[in-house]
């Protein structure tokens, strides 16, 4: 079940040698499966899931045949942006139970071999956190300088230029402390000044706190947002043509920044060292952080070098609305660049981004589509996250304005609907109210779609996303030229994209249509002309003398 534990894993260079014993390296290469508690299983009916709805489903989880388990935040929280804004970092919200709950959860993922990941969401808190109560209060107290706190310009206005992601200024204007703060997402989720020792100090025990509940590791939110620049200098004017758009649209007026002096500086480095120092404690404990800069592949590289600092890197390049071969292999390309040591943890759906099979798909293939992506991301080399649903091939599910909950997409409706369609409630099955995720209309509407591709009936169905899921996974862990194996990419047609993964003489090519066209194409050079087995589905392909056939979406191993 665990496939990457107890592999003798050792790091690839991105000249595909290896040079130092990583034996105990569960997390590189494993699969780690993202839940999302407030849409995953609701027990005390309320209609929101909570920890005892992820303690139910463990055994469906551990089916999967993944290796540890993300949960998304859990923490106190007025969740104005649903668990992201914490108020105390030690408890749990009542929504979600209690410590013991997660306990449990801890004891429970244990017996069955599954790590436990979960949110640390330190680059800011809620207001309704005591620190930023006890901050706001004067510019003298023990907390004064906890947040970031700045002076108006002499005409009042705020500091400087920077821009919230979810909407309008970063600078919120204070009545009780006479001063503007910080924060780079809801004026409700304040930004921690990081460039205050005793901060950090009580940072690292707030991570520790969790360190000795026995968790396996954290996945570290916006990371790369823990410090500014100290003398608050504007960022630059960005160019319309310049403006993609990671984990925001390019419409979005933050777009039109060049974010360089309100994230990822370099003062951040040591601040990863340190929390690095701290987990060292905790032998096999991880992090991964979620980063989002102007240059987030060169970020990841230099957040991941060597053993001080994460071991991994989550990056936005594949949640981006671009597909197509080219896209793929030229982020995979510059990534393998710059990565040195470094090691990257892809995903091709979360909690923030339009469901992959709705955001690349056609609407037609979407059963195929949704294996097929599982297929090349679990074939590119690094770490994989798996968002709940993926799984069972969800698309978005349609929300209505008045539906809305998501203060993202409240703010900049219709042009950006929000993480919301993302979000929506697992269906379990289709003969229980609810569609068995809850007893009682949930927070966000079970989708209708969703109810026809429930779990249960996809247990039941040999040809269905989840059966896939369980037997792709299963045949990938016995793959280790998939899980360490050096990357590159052979020659191919438009719309296809083949990765050559090889290891201590080992290769396995695999070629995917990303179209939705049937395609045939000469063969790349491969060892044996045999596609491989034990996939435990049916190959989408046909070998002809030297050629290849692939179905709408279809792909094809070879060894
Ligand atoms: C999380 C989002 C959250 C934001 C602010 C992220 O990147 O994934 O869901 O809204 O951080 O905490």
């Amino acid at each position: 079940m665990t496939q990457a534990t107890n592999l003798k894993l050792k790091p690839v260079q991105a000249n595909g040698e290896h040079d130092s014993d990583h034996s105990l390296d569960w997390w590189r290469g494993a699969v780690i499966y993202q839940v999302y508690p407030r849409s995953f299983c609701d027990t005390n009916e309320d209609g929101i899931g909570d920890l005892q709805g992820v303690i139910s489903k463990l055994d469906y989880i551990s089916d999967l045949g993944v290796d540890a388990l993300w949960v998304s935040p859990f923490f106190k929280s007025p969740m104005n942006d649903f668990g992201y804004d914490i108020s105390d970092y030690r408890d749990v919200d009542p929504i979600f139970g209690t410590l013991s709950d997660f306990d449990e959860l801890v004891a429970q993922a244990k017996i069955r071999g599954i790590k436990i990941m979960i949110d640390q969401v330190l680059s800011h808190t809620s207001d309704q956190h005591q620190w930023f109560k006890t901050s706001r209060e004067s510019k003298t107290n023990d907390k004064s300088d906890w947040y970031v706190w700045a002076d108006a310009k002499a005409d009042g206005s705020a500091p400087n230029n920077w821009i919230a992601i979810f909407g309008g200024s970063a600078w919120q204007w204070d009545e009780i402390r006479g001063q503007y703060y910080l924060h780079n997402f809801l004026s409700s989720q304040p930004d921690l000044n990081f460039h205050c020792d005793e901060l950090r100090a009580q940072i690292l025990e707030e991570i520790e706190f969790w360190l000795k509940r026995g968790v396996d590791g954290f996945r570290l939110d916006a990371i790369n947002f823990c410090y500014h620049d100290k003398s608050l200098r504007d960022n630059p004017f960005k160019p319309l043509e310049e403006r993609t758009g990671r984990g925001f649209s390019p419409d979005n007026p933050y777009a039109a920044q060049y974010h360089y002096f309100d994230n990822t500086q370099d003062e951040n480095l040591s601040f990863l060292e340190e929390v690095r120092s701290l987990l060292d404690n905790y032998p096999g404990t991880v992090a991964l952080g979620e980063i989002n800069s102007e240059d987030s592949l060169k970020t990841l590289s230099e957040y991941t070098q060597g053993d001080r600092r994460l071991h991994m890197g989550y990056n936005f390049e594949l949640l981006a609305d671009e597909f197509s071969p080219e896209h793929i292999r030229n982020t995979v390309n510059s990534l393998e660049s710059v990565i040195g040591e470094g090691w990257p943890c892809w995903a091709v759906s979360n909690h923030d981004v339009i469901r992959v099979v709705s955001r690349w798909g056609d609407g037609v293939h979407n059963t195929q589509f949704a294996k097929m992506t599982l297929a090349l991301a679990a074939s590119l080399r690094g770490t994989l996250c798996v968002y709940q649903g993926e799984e069972l091939g969800f698309t978005e599910a349609n929300i209505q304005q008045h539906q809305l909950q998501d203060p993202f997409g409240i703010e900049f409706w219709p042009e950006f609907k929000g993480r919301d369609g993302c979000r929506t409630p697992i269906a379990w099955n289709d003969d229980q109210p609810h569609a068995g995720f809850s007893n009682r209309n949930s927070w966000l509407p079970v989708a209708d779609e969703h109810r026809r591709h429930n779990v249960a009936a996809q247990v039941e169905d040999n040809a269905s996303v989840l059966n896939f899921y369980k037997q792709f996974l299963r045949w990938r862990a016995t793959q280790r030229v998939l899980i360490e194996g050096a990357i590159k990419f052979l020659d191919s047609p438009e719309q296809v994209l083949i990765i050559h993964r090889s290891h201590n003489g080992e290769h396995i090519t695999a070629c995917f249509n990303l179209s939705a066209e049937p395609i045939t194409f000469a063969a790349p050079v491969i060892n044996k002309q045999t596609p491989l087995q034990g996939l435990g589905v049916t190959l989408d392909t046909t070998i002809e003398g030297l050629s290849v056939s692939l179905e709408p979406y279809g792909f094809a191993y070879f060894s």
